[in-house]
């Protein structure tokens, strides 16, 4: 039997659903060891040996390749423990490859709840400076980054902090914009004034999708209020329309470059969405019913939408097994690419991006 590992950080209250994903998309990965916010599957020798492997699961906020943990309370010891499997795995040309170090806490509650927002914690960091200052011998000066951004192809050394005195140990090749991020987690720099957490969502949604918005573009939300999103937007130098029934903060009304349809969606004339480039929605209804909107909108033949950024409310969790469904169903108005993902900063939704829409 095989004895690789993958580790899976997810949002806590997603475990089942990364397990199903995973059971799905690799079903030779046996589920291994859970908890609130971590996992880790026991996988094949070919998959441990490909170097190109990727896990492309929507629940899974980040992974990497696991090898083991160190559990303790001295964490001199535990900063020690940590260089141990990749000492005896590595020679030192080998090991000083490694381009970075991430350290992390697991999820303590879903983001938005008891004001937790994922982040690097003072702990995570404090930890990292640990393992930083007992490096291995390489015979040589090696300088590793804690917690900065990754570029296309480096390798990381990872550290999941499971609990203060329980730490997991890996590694990952960032291959995406989210593996890039250390845990997963994108650093958004939220204004003072942020009027709500849908900031830091949109934010990290633009930067995950790297959907080619510009200065000027025009962009309107589904679901808009209080205005978080379409403060983002604005900050982005956009052209913003939001359609809400509610009301929307008066920082937003105030800016020249927004407009607040004061409206379901249904009730917008399709004629009325033929100016916008891209279309967000962030309505907090069912699924099939953000679709059946936003079909009625971009299957009118005057529309030319380019872009989608939909924010799926998971009102039941089996919604996730749907996902494959919503995508085809997306790629049958035009959108020859649709993605999914848990961002880090979503709360049970799960945020679909569509694009390559030909003209
Ligand atoms: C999660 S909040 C949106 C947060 C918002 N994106 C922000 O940036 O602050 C969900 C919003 O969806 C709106 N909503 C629900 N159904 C809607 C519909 N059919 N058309 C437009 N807005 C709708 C609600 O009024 C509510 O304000």
């Amino acid at each position: 039997m095989s004895s690789h590992f993958l580790f899976v950080v997810c949002q806590v209250g997603s475990e089942a659903t990364v397990k199903n994903e995973v059971a799905r998309k690799h079903p030779s990965f046996r589920f291994s060891f859970s908890r609130r916010g971590f996992l880790t599957f026991r996988i094949p020798d070919e998959v441990a040996r490909d170097r190109k492997f990727e896990l492309n699961c929507a629940f899974a906020r980040t992974w990497g390749f696991s090898l083991g943990k160190a559990v303790g309370t001295d964490g001199q010891q535990l900063a020690r423990e940590f260089w141990k499997p990749f000492v005896e795995r590595y020679p030192a040309d080998v090991l000083t490859q490694f381009k970075h170090l991430h350290v992390w806490q697991r999820d303590r509650f879903v983001p938005g709840d008891s004001e937790f927002e994922p982040e690097i914690t003072p702990l995570a960091e404090g930890i990292g400076e640990l393992i930083l200052e007992h490096p291995p011998n390489v015979g040589t000066t090696w300088s590793l980054p804690l917690n900065e951004d990754a570029q296309i192809d480096d390798r990381v050394l990872d550290c999941v902090i499971v609990e203060p005195n329980e730490w997991w140990f890996g590694w990952h090749r960032a291959s995406t914009v989210e593996t890039r991020w250390p845990g997963g987690v994108p650093c958004v720099d939220s204004p003072e004034n942020m009027v709500s957490r849908a900031y830091l969502k949109i934010e990290e949604a633009l930067r995950w999708s790297e959907l080619p918005i510009q200065k000027g573009d025009r962009f309107v939300e589904i679901g808009s209020s209080p205005g978080g999103s379409c403060q983002a937007l604005l900050d982005r130098g956009c052209v913003v329309t939001g359609i809400d029934p509610a009301e929307m903060d008066p920082l937003l009304l105030a800016n020249p470059n927004f407009t607040h349809l004061r409206s379901r969606a249904k009730k917008v004339e399709r004629n009325d969405f033929k100016p916008f480039r891209w279309l967000a929605v962030d309505a907090n209804v069912a699924p099939k019913y953000t679709l059946d909107t936003v079909e009625a909108i971009v299957t009118q033949p005057e529309v030319r939408i380019e872009g989608l950024l939909l924010t799926l409310k998971l009102t039941d969790l089996a919604l996730a097994a749907e996902l494959p469904l919503f995508h085809k169903r997306i790629r049958s108005w035009g959108y020859r690419r649709v993605r999914a993902r848990q961002l880090a900063f979503n709360r049970q939704e799960v945020c679909v991006v569509a694009t390559d829409r030909p003209n």
